[in-house]
């Protein structure tokens, strides 16, 4: 029938039914297959989280060694990729080099396609987490100028991605542990989200039965968007343009007045904390530890102590989000802002994939078609050229 229920943005629905990640928004609970999100940021490892979303379990020693040796010995790219990547312009945001390149492995693997083969799909996820890194990498460089550095497999997951990110000579990179230790978390924290809009994209994507790889990319063109990868950088472009903490109150003032809002606070979803940004300020303190602190954290503290304190944001049940301090951490480990979306596309590779291979194996999922409310006109009759012009 014509009759269909209004929900603009899917607020109100649910797409899909899903064992992956629970969110409890009114008491900042999230967890990954049941575990709470401040253990496995604390004790766990990106890629033991990766197995988890993906395996639904947590792996024993053997399977998380197998699991380890796959992932890195298949972080290497094809050649034609690396030149498919070097024929981009020298200013491409790599964003859309990372959405084109994963786009791309699928017309390396072709076999990708037969989805319903489980050790098929068990390749390409392992390969596309892998593999991830390297392209984010490579496209970070080529904005740079600099040549792409080749994955050292003999570093863990993120110890690789930092060396391929910043090497600068023919010796082994070693990163600071406490550095390796903080973008791991970092990692873990963005590792999945439900249905958010670059999972629902891959879902929707997925549900026609395509390879993973255009899943995955149709993902990442998803967190390309302002209003979902983009918010930390806004966050950072604010703490400089309020420049010092004197320039706070006035700043607070044009916020509650409508003028603008003030970025890295408040969530659709958690309404009175958002447990990741809580971690977030942990591993900002171990970072600057290393790197020293980024002039921008007094303002951000600043403000933060400003606006828990403030009936504007108080009433509005107003918090920190994931994205108030991770951009200061990225800024201080020397990212240009349009890397930001990168680290957390790599970070939510895991999470699209587990997600991808729930839809595919479960047998009530059907191709995502939503209905239409139609408000256009009915019966027209087409005049000819000759009549209209
Ligand atoms: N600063 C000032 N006022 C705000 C803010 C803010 N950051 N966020 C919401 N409000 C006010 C808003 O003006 C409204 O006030 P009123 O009732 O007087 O009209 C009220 O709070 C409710 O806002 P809303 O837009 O209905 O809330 P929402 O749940 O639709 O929006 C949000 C959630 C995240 C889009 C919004 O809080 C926002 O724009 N925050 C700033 C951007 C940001 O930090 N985004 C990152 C989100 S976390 C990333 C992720 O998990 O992927």
């Amino acid at each position: 029938s014509g009759l269909a229920t209004y929900d603009p943005g899917f607020t109100n629905t649910a797409s899909c039914r899903s064992s992956v990640t629970y969110i409890d928004g009114d008491n900042g609970v999230l967890e990954y297959r049941g575990y709470p999100i401040e253990q496995l940021a604390e004790q766990s490892t990106f890629l033991e989280v990766a197995y988890l979303l993906i395996h639904g379990a947590l792996p024993t020693e053997a399977e998380y060694k197998n699991w380890e040796h796959h992932i890195t010995f298949h972080t290497y790219v094809h050649e034609n990729v690396k030149s498919f990547m070097q024929g981009f312009r020298y200013d491409a945001h790599p964003m859309g080099m990372l959405m084109a390149s994963v786009g791309a492995l699928s017309t390396f693997y072709p076999e990708s396609v037969n989805i319903h083969d489980a050790d098929n799909r068990n390749i390409q996820i392992i390969r596309m987490i892998a593999k991830m890194p390297t392209l984010g990498a490579w496209a970070f460089r080529h904005a740079q100028g600099k040549p792409y550095v080749y994955p050292d497999n003999n570093l863990s997951y993120t110890a690789n991605f930092l060396s391929m990110l910043f090497k600068m000579s023919e010796t082994r990179y070693h990163p600071d542990e406490r550095i390796v230790r903080a973008l791991d978390t970092l990692l873990i924290l963005h590792a999945d989200h439900e249905q958010n809009a670059s999972t629902n994209a891959v879902r929707s994507v997925g549900s026609t039965q395509v390879d993973p790889y255009s899943a995955v990319a149709s993902g990442v063109g998803a967190l390309f968007g302002p209003l979902h990868g983009g918010a930390n950088e806004a966050v950072l472009r604010m703490l400089k343009r309020i420049g010092s903490v004197e320039n706070i109150p006035a700043f607070i003032e044009g916020v509650k007045a409508g003028n603008e809002r003030l970025m890295g606070f408040g969530h659709r979803v958690y309404k009175n904390y958002d447990p990741r940004a809580k971690l977030i300020k942990k591993a900002c303190d171990d970072v600057f530890e290393v790197t020293g602190v980024n002039p921008l954290l007094k303002i951000a503290q600043e403000l933060e102590k400003i606006a828990l304190n403030d009936e504007y944001f108080v009433k509005r049940r107003l918090y920190p989000n994931v994205d108030f301090y991770s951009g200061l951490i990225y800024e201080a480990l020397q990212f240009p802002p349009e890397m930001f979306t990168v680290l957390f596309a790599i970070g939510r590779t895991p999470g699209w994939l587990a997600q991808w291979l729930e839809l595919t194996t479960d047998k009530d999922q059907k191709i995502a078609r939503p209905k239409q409310i139609y408000t256009g006109a009915r019966g027209q009759l087409y005049v000819p050229q000759s009549q209209r012009w």
